[in-house]
C-alpha cells in the first residue's frame, strides 16, 4: 500500500488577479498543497475557470468564495497555508482577520503576503510610501521580508514577499554587498512585462501602447526602492544606494534587470562568476553564468538566471526572472514550503517552456 503524506490546505486571497491565478496554477501541480478556497471580492460564486480559462482542466467546477465562506473553510482546517495576492492596502486587514481566526481555533497557519503591506518594519515607514494608515500594525512583527536565497530560516511564522523587481535586483546586488566586492552604490536598469501591473488596464499598460514599444517610468522615484534598500540592509548589514530606472517592456511575462557598480578591486568576469556561484551554491533556483541571460529561459518557471561581467573596476550583473512566478507566486510557494518544512523546491521544479 502506498502511504501519501498529508495534504496541507491552501487559501488564496486576491481572487481574479494575475498573481492569484499563478498561485492556483502552482498549487494545482504541488505534491503537498491542496487548494481549499480562493477569495474573490468581485466574483464570488462564479467559476474560477471563467476568470482563468487556462486552469479549466485542474479546476473545472471550482467557484470563487466570499470572505464568509473562506472563514468557515479555514475553521475546518488543522493546518493552512494562506497566500495573499490582494492589493496593498487591502491585504493587511484580510490577512490579520484570517490569522486571528487561525489563532483562536488553534490552526497551524503560515502566511506569505505578496503585497507590500508587511514589507516594512514600522507603520511610519509604510505610510511614508503608501500614504494611508497601515491596517494591521500589530501583525508587522510576525512578518519578515526577505528572499529565501538570502535568509536560511525565517525568524517569524509569516513572510512578506519582497516583490518582483526587488527579487531580480536583490539577487543581483546582495552578493556584491555580502562579499564586499563593490561600493554600496548601484545603478540599475530594469524592464518588466505587462502582467507586472495587474489585470486592470491603464493607459500605460494597454496592449496597443505597450506592444512594439519600450519606455521608462518613475525613474529614480520608484516606490519599491525603499523596500529594496531595507531587504539589502537586512541581508548584508549595509546601507546601499539603488539608483533605479524601471521600464515597461513589450512582453507579458518576465523581468530583466542590469545592476552596475564599481568594484573595490579589479576582478575578472570569471572570478566574479565563481564568487556568485559559490554564494548561491545551495540555491536550487539560481543559475549564474557568463552568457547574457534571456527572459525566455526562465519565463513560467521559478528559476533566476544571472550573468556577471567586469571591465577593470566596473561590473554589470544581469538577472532575469518571471515576475509572476519567482517574482510573486513561485517565490511565495518557495517560502511556504520552508515554513511547512517541505523540500524548498516542492511543486516548483518545472522548467521554462523555452519558446513562448
Ligand atoms: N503582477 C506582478 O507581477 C506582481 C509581482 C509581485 C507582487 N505583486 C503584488 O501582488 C498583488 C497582486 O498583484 P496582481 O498583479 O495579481 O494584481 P491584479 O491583477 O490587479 O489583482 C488584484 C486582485 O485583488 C482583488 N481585490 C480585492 N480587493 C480589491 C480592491 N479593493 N481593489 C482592487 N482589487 C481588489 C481583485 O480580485 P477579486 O475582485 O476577484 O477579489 C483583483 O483582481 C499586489 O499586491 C501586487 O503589488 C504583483
Amino acid at each position: 500500500m502506498t502511504h501519501h503524506a498529508a495534504q496541507i490546505s491552501a487559501i488564496v486571497l486576491g481572487g481574479t488577479g494575475y498573481v492569484a491565478g499563478e498561485l492556483l496554477r502552482l498549487i494545482a501541480g504541488h505534491p503537498r498543497l491542496q487548494l481549499a478556497a480562493i477569495l474573490s471580492d468581485s466574483q464570488s460564486g462564479s467559476l474560477v475557470s471563467d476568470a482563468f480559462p487556462h486552469l479549466f482542466s485542474v479546476y473545472p467546477t471550482l467557484q470563487f468564495a466570499s470572505l464568509e465562506a473562506v472563514e468557515s473553510v479555514l475553521r475546518a482546517q488543522a493546518a493552512c497555508a494562506i497566500f495573499s495576492a490582494a492589493p496593498h492596502g487591502v491585504s493587511a486587514s484580510r490577512v490579520d482577520h484570517l490569522l486571528n481566526i487561525a489563532e483562536q481555533s488553534n490552526i497551524r497557519a503560515h502566511c506569505v503576503d505578496i503585497s507590500a503591506d508587511f514589507r516594512y518594519r514600522s507603520t511610519a515607514a509604510y505610510e511614508a510610501v503608501y500614504h494611508h494608515p497601515h491596517a494591521a500594525p500589530g501583525r508587522i512583527a510576525s512578518f519578515t521580508c526577505a528572499l529565501p536565497e538570502h535568509l536560511p530560516l525565517s525568524p517569524t511564522p509569516h513572510i512578506a514577499h519582497p516583490g518582483c523587481f526587488a527579487t531580480a535586483i536583490l539577487l543581483a546586488s546582495v552578493p556584491l554587498l555580502a562579499l564586499k566586492l563593490t561600493d554600496a552604490r548601484f545603478f540599475i536598469s530594469g524592464i518588466t512585462g505587462s502582467t507586472g501591473s495587474g489585470r486592470k488596464p491603464t493607459d500605460s499598460t494597454h496592449h496597443p501602447l505597450r506592444h512594439s514599444d519600450l519606455y521608462s517610468y518613475n525613474v529614480l522615484t520608484h516606490r519599491h526602492v525603499p523596500e529594496i534598500i531595507a531587504c539589502a540592509k537586512a541581508a548584508t548589514g549595509t546601507d546601499a544606494e539603488f539608483n533605479f530606472a524601471p521600464h515597461s517592456g513589450p512582453f507579458s511575462r518576465g523581468i530583466h534587470v542590469t545592476v552596475m557598480a564599481t568594484l573595490k578591486n579589479a576582478m575578472s568576469s570569471a572570478d566574479v562568476q565563481r564568487a556568485f556561484n559559490n554564494y548561491y551554491r545551495e540555491c536550487f533556483f539560481v543559475k549564474v553564468g557568463g552568457a547574457a541571460p534571456r527572459i525566455k529561459d526562465v519565463v513560467s518557471s521559478n528559476f533566476a538566471h544571472l550573468s556577471a561581467t567586469t571591465d577593470k573596476n566596473s561590473i554589470a550583473v544581469t538577472a532575469v526572472i518571471d515576475n509572476l512566478t519567482k517574482g510573486a507566486a513561485g517565490g511565495a510557494v518557495q517560502w511556504m514550503n520552508r515554513l511547512f518544512d517541505l523540500p524548498e523546491h516542492s511543486g516548483l521544479t518545472a522548467t521554462a517552456p523555452g519558446w513562448t
